[in-house]
């Protein structure tokens, strides 16, 4: 996720793409940039926040058209040289979104003589306008207009983008386009702003358009123009915003926790963009540095992470058991880290961390990497400390969170691990190819699926509201629904801070039963699998306590609610996906009941989003 911005107008470009800039540095904060269009491009970037950038930018540097950019890295480390505006000749680019075959389009770029000065995906973007506008990476007489190279390049790409761009051979006009990323036009009185969000520019206007995706947007000071991939003319419809900035800043959600629970479909989406082949079964994570061999050779995995991601890993830990059948352990890093651990080689270790700067996790990686282990790290922050220490690193692409309680990473960890232990599979023969393309199948329609809960959380939010007053909350699961259990409770006691407990549904009767009153909640995770019988088993031994039970069930499971008193959907998926779809509608139970009990609920209280203490 990252931050784009242009303007297209009769006033200095650079103080207002900067204020944009600001403003939509929340989207990403390692590295900034802008181009300006006077006679010739003119482009300032640095890594570092925008005021970084701020110190760069020269006095008095003129022209009322420019673009910007603010960075939260995807492809290549945070770097000046990685850092957008890029450049081909007079054309400048910024881009949000990830270019899926960026690296077939390189290569062919390179081969007709345009030299790569980043690893990003986006200068593939600047480098195939330019070929389209020239012929070549020699020419210099233009071919056809900018307009016209745009359209030609978007139609070779594959992947998510909303993209600015300039020329200064047509030192009037900006042009933007769209797919699966936002892209919004704001219109002000001889004036134009194409933006990620409308934060960018609502304190020059209110008035939007929302660009639909594969539309493209022309920009002069005279005017705007809306057009389809084919360059046919399109009417669009300007709404105007009633948001103040600080609930725009949210996108309109209440809070970000709200915003990045509904960025779900995306964020899962992008993590897995570009890794999956339906066609053999095939997963490829160019980023894994262990041959096929190692991989046959692996006799254990160690999971080590903290909190959220401690759960993601045990959700691993089913994944890579059954899936590639290696055995895994899942440790806490505090205690990995004072423990004894009997490593060997060929033992891997896997560290999950959103922020890639807990403390615990970095000291338990480094500890194994002393005993000669090869070490993987799955981090949502490109260049983290933790990116220092690991032989490979395996992104998530949820962009920044911002809330404390992770949801967007949780997810986007799940489908690392659920990948990588298909790439195991694969490779150690313990599934077969038709095995692993169902799969992949069934993980691409996931985006969907979440985005069929976040359209019915009216009766997530109905049920939260009827406990929300509850001192206790159990939560329960089996198999791959015990992490999701203990994922559910956490959420919950830190953003309402009511007390909550994940159990697995066969200790309920060593222990935890003396707890349950009459009346208190229980939320058992009852998705279709091989353990659904013994879930049914477990609800029937609270109900028969007289505890009321939320059931999250699959839709068209009519025999759950013969048992329970409340029932929350999900769309049907593979035994091993549904605890993502589970997931996602118990951070919804959590944030609304945090929201009915009026908690803080981005910051609650005695939490801080990176532990980079002991
Ligand atoms: C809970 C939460 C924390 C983190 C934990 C580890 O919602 O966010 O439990 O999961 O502090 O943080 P990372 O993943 O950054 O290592």
């Amino acid at each position: 996720m990252c931050g784009i911005i242009g303007y297209v107008g009769t006033r200095d470009a650079a103080p207002i793409l900067v204020e944009s800039l600001k403003k939509l540095e929340y989207r990403g904060y390692d590295s900034a940039g802008i181009t300006l269009l006077n006679e010739n491009i003119t482009t300032y970037k640095t890594i570092g926040r925008i005021k970084d950038l701020e110190k760069i930018l020269k006095d008095n540097i003129k022209g009322n058209i420019g673009i910007g950019h603010t960075r939260w890295a995807t492809h290549g480390v945070p770097s000046t040289v990685n850092s957008h505006p890029h450049n081909s000749g007079d054309i400048s680019v910024v881009h949000n979104g990830i270019i899926e075959n960026y690296l077939n389009i390189k290569e062919q770029l390179q081969k007709e003589g345009y030299k790569f000065l980043s690893e990003t995906d986006t200068e593939v973007i600047a480098h195939l306008m330019h070929s389209k506008l020239y012929g070549s990476a020699k020419n210099t007489e233009k071919t056809c207009d900018l307009f016209t190279a745009l359209q030609q390049t978007l139609k070779e790409l594959e992947g998510s983008y909303a993209i600015t761009t300039v020329c200064s051979s047509e030192p009037d006009t900006m042009l933007a386009a769209r797919k699966d990323s936002p892209l919004i036009i704001g219109i002000g009185d001889g004036e134009y702003y194409a933006a990620s969000d409308v934060t960018a520019f609502l304190s020059h206007t209110k008035k939007v358009v929302f660009v639909d995706d594969l539309n493209l947007v022309k920009m002069q000071p005279i005017g705007v123009e809306f057009y389809d991939i084919d360059g046919k003319l399109i009417e669009k419809e300007t709404t105007t915003i009633e948001w103040d900035i600080e609930a725009a800043e949210k996108a309109g959600y209440d809070h970000f926790m709200l915003k990045e629970i509904h960025e779900q479909a995306t964020s899962v989406h992008d993590t897995f963009a570009g890794k999956l082949s339906e066609l053999d079964g095939s997963v490829n994570l160019e980023e894994l540095n262990i041959s096929d061999e190692e991989i046959r050779n692996i006799d254990r995995i160690e999971i080590i992470a903290c909190g959220t991601s401690w759960n993601a890993g045990l959700l691993g830990k089913y994944f890579f058991e059954n899936f590639a059948g290696i055995h895994t352990d899942v440790d806490i890093a505090s205690e990995f880290r004072y423990g004894n651990p009997i490593m060997r080689k060929n033992v891997i270790s896997i560290a999950i961390t959103q922020s890639g700067e807990t403390a615990d996790t970095l000291a338990a990686v480094k500890s194994c990497k002393a005993y000669g282990c090869s070490s993987i790290a799955i981090t949502n922050v490109v260049g983290s400390s933790i990116t220092r220490v690991v032989d490979s690193v395996l992104y998530t692409r949820a962009g920044p969170e911002i809330g404390v309680a992770a949801t967007k990473t949780f997810t986007a960890q799940l489908i690392v691990l659920y990948l990588l232990s298909i790439r195991f599979a694969r490779a150690r023969g313990t599934i077969n190819t038709n095995e692993a393309k169902d799969l992949l199948i069934e993980l691409k329609r996931i985006p969907g699926k979440i985005q069929k809960i976040l359209n019915r959380k009216a009766e997530i939010r109905e049920c939260a509201e009827i406990f929300a007053e509850e001192r206790d909350y159990f939560f329960v699961g089996r198999n791959v629904n015990y992490p999701v259990a203990l994922e559910g409770a956490l959420k919950l006691k830190e953003i309402s801070y009511i007390h909550a407990e994940g159990f697995a549904g066969g200790e309920l009767k060593h222990g935890p039963l003396a707890l349950l009153d009459e009346g208190t909640p229980v939320v058992a995770i009852a998705t279709k699998g091989h353990v659904y019988d013994k879930i049914l088993s477990n609800i029937k031994e609270v109900k028969a306590r007289e505890a009321r039970v939320i059931a999250v069930a699959e839709k068209g499971d009519t025999e759950i609610e013969k048992y329970v008193d409340h029932v929350l959907r999900i769309p049907p998926t593979h035994e091993m996906l549904a605890p993502i779809l589970s997931s996602v509608v118990l951070q919804l139970l959590a944030y609304y009941t945090a929201l009915a009990r009026d908690c803080s609920i981005d910051k609650p209280k005695n939490l801080a989003k990176s532990v980079t203490v002991e």
